[in-house]
């Protein structure tokens, strides 16, 4: 019987012979490491062969440096590259790669369309592939212009495709655009097997490359960097870095024992509270978020009479850090409550928590490794939720219950 245009066949289709799942073999997966530890991390430990990974993030944060420098090393273990520089003359990609010092092993292709790219990499048989920049791939079968949504997924589908039938590493970057105008890496995300983006901001030096998907690792790793002269320089103790232009005896500050990912990261939380002269009051954030800072100004309002109502406030965290999690809550209210009353908060402590909307300072998860990197940064003395499993981590800890008790304990 014809099967119906529209409603589908219902002809039987060949029956074919079922495996054992117990029966699959899986052989170890074979990975390429680049030497630079913090890339090699955050991949789960080096590149899978045959695997497809997606890096994002903002044009100018450091993607092409990053590949660049992995490119270089990868080269120098025997590994073969092609770089497909598809936004950047061979010329541009020389000056880069002699100021990371990378060049060998690496082949070059100044190329955007997607069947040549395919083309060369069988013909070249290279065991990795970089393409720089997947929007600048097009497929000349395709209607719309390189970078719309359209060709960004079908130019990655193809590659994604020739490197899984034939065993090809490939990266790929993806640009994320603040306006959102051109197709970002969202789109590819579930076509890969590996998803790292970049955050930091361009004004500042320090880079966290995250992975937020990873089918062979963890997705709590992170990489932290830092942009110099030379490319990317790995920073293996971030936390003396970001703490590294703290100045003591100034209101408004409170260092912060965050975590990102499994890794414990000292961060400086600075609050500025101004007389506000407008008829709104402003609340500037850069690295919390903003609805974060407004429920901790209406909770020190409502339970620590900290009335910030006529007052602009501005919440930074220092060094082009993004904190997102809960436990900023008292740290940033700590830093609130100083900058308002003018009176700095002990030097050497710390703090972490998480408050809820009646004004309790509730548990987070990870207190021990926050206190031990706490210790190890020289500091002597740490306030946190009093429900923590705080360990012995050779600091003095002081658990306290409320917003109130704890502004009570170090402003007085
Ligand atoms: P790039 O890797 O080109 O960014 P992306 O590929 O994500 O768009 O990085 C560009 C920025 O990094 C640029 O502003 C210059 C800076 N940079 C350095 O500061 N030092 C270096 O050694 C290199 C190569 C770049
Ligand atoms: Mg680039």
């Amino acid at each position: 019987m014809a099967a119906q245009a529209t409603g589908g066949s219902t002809a039987v289709g060949t029956a074919r012979v079922v495996t054992c799942l117990a029966d699959v073999s899986i052989s170890p997966e074979m990975r390429f490491t680049t030497g630079i530890a913090e890339f090699d991390n955050v991949l789960g430990g080096g590149l899978v062969r045959g695997s497809v990974v997606l890096i994002g993030g903002e044009p100018g944060i450091g993607k092409s440096t990053l590949l660049l420098q992995a490119a270089g090393l990868l080269g120098k273990r025997g590994v073969s590259v092609l770089y497909v520089c598809g936004e950047e003359s061979p010329q541009q990609v020389r000056s880069r790669a002699d100021r990371v010092g990378a060049s060998d092993g690496i082949s070059l292709l100044p190329e955007v369309d997607v069947s040549s790219v395919e083309a060369t990499a069988l013909a070249e048989r290279p065991q990795v592939v970089i393409v720089d920049s997947i929007q600048a791939l097009f497929d000349p079968g395709l209607d719309g212009a390189s970078g719309s949504v359209g060709q960004v997924r079908a130019t990655a589908a193809r590659l994604v495709r020739m490197a899984k039938t034939h065993e090809i590493t490939l990266i790929v970057v993806g640009h994320v655009t603040k306006d959102g105008t051109i197709a970002g890496p969202r789109v590819l995300e579930h076509m890969v097997d590996t998803v790292l983006y970049f955050e930091g901001d361009s004004d500042h030096t320090f880079r966290i490359v995250r992975a937020v998907k990873n089918r062979f690792g963890s997705v709590s790793e992170i990489g932290i960097f830092e942009m110099g002269e030379c490319g990317l320089a790995e920073v293996p103790q971030p936390s003396g870095v970001l703490l590294a232009q703290r100045v003591g005896g100034v209101a408004g500050s409170a260092v912060m024992a965050a975590m990102e990912g499994s890794r414990p990261l000292l961060v400086e939380v600075q609050a500025l509270v101004t007389p506000s002269y407008g008829q709104v009051p402003r609340r500037l954030a850069v690295g919390i978020d903003t609805s974060r800072v407004l429920q901790v100004l209406a909770i020190l309002e409502r339970r620590a009479d900290v009335a910030l109502g006529t007052h602009d406030v501005y919440v930074s965290v220092a060094g082009g850090v993004r904190v997102t999690e809960p436990a900023v809550d008292l740290p940033l209210a700590l830093a609130l409550a100083s900058a308002h009353r003018e009176r700095e908060l002990p030097h050497d402590r710390l703090a972490f928590g998480e408050i809820g909307l009646t004004g309790e300072v509730r548990a987070v998860p990870h207190a021990s490794a926050r206190l031990r990197e706490a210790s190890r940064m020289g500091f002597t003395c740490a306030m946190g939720p009093s429900k923590c499993e705080a360990g012995s981590t050779g600091i003095e800890y002081c658990g306290v219950g409320s917003i109130r008790s704890a502004l009570e304990d170090v402003l007085g």
